[in-house]
């Protein structure tokens, strides 16, 4: 049986070598949701004649919708060997002349002209975990003009208290029903510190969402992530942890909710054990990160 709950450690960085692989791009541009979204602004924000940063190309296509659009220039930049495969693709599609590919990390990559408008799919499973902050804010440093507008603009990271049976009929129960005879629940405690990918219909949802923290997209990262938010549950339930996510706000309007598209997952975060809530009832979660990199979290479920 394929594992639902994908351990997912929290932390706030790349995991380039996630990317090296084209299965997961093709996963990314099968998402719908997600790439028309980015479609969708690049079409709005990108003008005739602008000139265009494309961080994390992967695949490129992001900057082929920015040259259809009329970007005069695109650099494209990926730290993996898929960005390659960018100089090809520029040239399959006639945009040879347009487009520059970088391969390399965009830190150590230097533009023969800032750009009027970055790009930067860089959106971990709640926006900010693939390093999204520090990198735009190199960005428009030494890569952008000093107007220049960031798709997206602003990145929140929220989160929603849940109830998941799965959780504790698959992972917790698996621990706690003697496996090849022998009592190995000595695993339960440690199932439930640990972090999880999953889907969003995974959990039952018990109140609204909220905003932990919220970011400008470009402006310099904060020295630590510390987020904090209460939610009033609407009914009486159970309760076993929360999940996270993120709202991108792409500009022009338009915004992109990471649990509706599928190439993200909802991070699940249990609680210490279940527990009963009633309706109405509030709940808190606190995410810190640590002095030694790691990301902590409290709850009051
Ligand atoms: C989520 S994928 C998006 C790919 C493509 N833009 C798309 O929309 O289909 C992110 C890509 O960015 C790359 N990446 C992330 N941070 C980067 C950075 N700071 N510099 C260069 N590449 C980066 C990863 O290697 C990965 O290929």
């Amino acid at each position: 049986m394929t594992a639902r709950f994908l351990s997912y450690p929290l932390r706030l960085s790349t995991r380039f070598e996630t990317f090296a692989s084209t299965p997961v791009h093709m996963e990314m541009l099968r998402d719908a949701t997600r790439s028309l979204t980015f479609q969708r602004a690049i079409s709005a924000l990108v003008k005739p004649g602008m000139r265009v940063v494309d961080i994390g190309a992967g695949s490129g296509i992001l900057g082929l919708w920015a040259l259809t659009a009329g970007a005069a220039h695109v650099d494209a930049i990926d730290a993996t060997d898929v960005g390659a495969t960018l100089t090809q693709t520029f040239a399959a599609n006639g945009f040879s002349g347009r487009a520059t590919a970088h391969i390399g990390h965009s830190g150590s990559v230097t533009l023969s002209e800032p750009a009027d408008i970055v790009i930067a799919e860089v959106l971990g499973h709640f926006g900010i975990d693939e390093g999204v902050l520090a990198t735009c804010a190199d960005a428009k440093q030494r890569l952008a003009k000093p107007n220049a507008l960031f798709i997206p603009g602003r990145v929140d990271v929220v989160a929603w208290p849940v109830w998941v049976p799965d959780f504790e009929n698959d992972l917790v129960g698996f621990w706690q029903q003697k496996p090849y005879t022998y009592d190995l629940a000595a695993m339960v405690e440690l199932t439930r510190r640990m972090t999880y990918a999953c889907n969003e219909h995974d959990g039952q949802r018990l109140a609204r969402s909220a905003v932990l923290a919220s970011y400008v997209v470009g402006a310099p990262p904060p020295p630590r992530f510390l987020a904090r938010a209460t939610f009033t549950t609407d009914f009486k339930s159970e309760c076993n942890g929360f999940f996270l996510s993120f709202v991108a706000d792409l500009g022009a309007g338009i915004t992109l909710e990471g649990w509706r598209a599928h190439s993200w997952k909802t991070v699940f975060l249990p609680a210490p054990r279940v527990t009963s809530v009633a309706k109405g009832a509030t709940l808190t979660l606190e995410i810190s990160e640590e002095s030694d990199g790691a990301v902590r979290y409290s709850s009051t479920c």
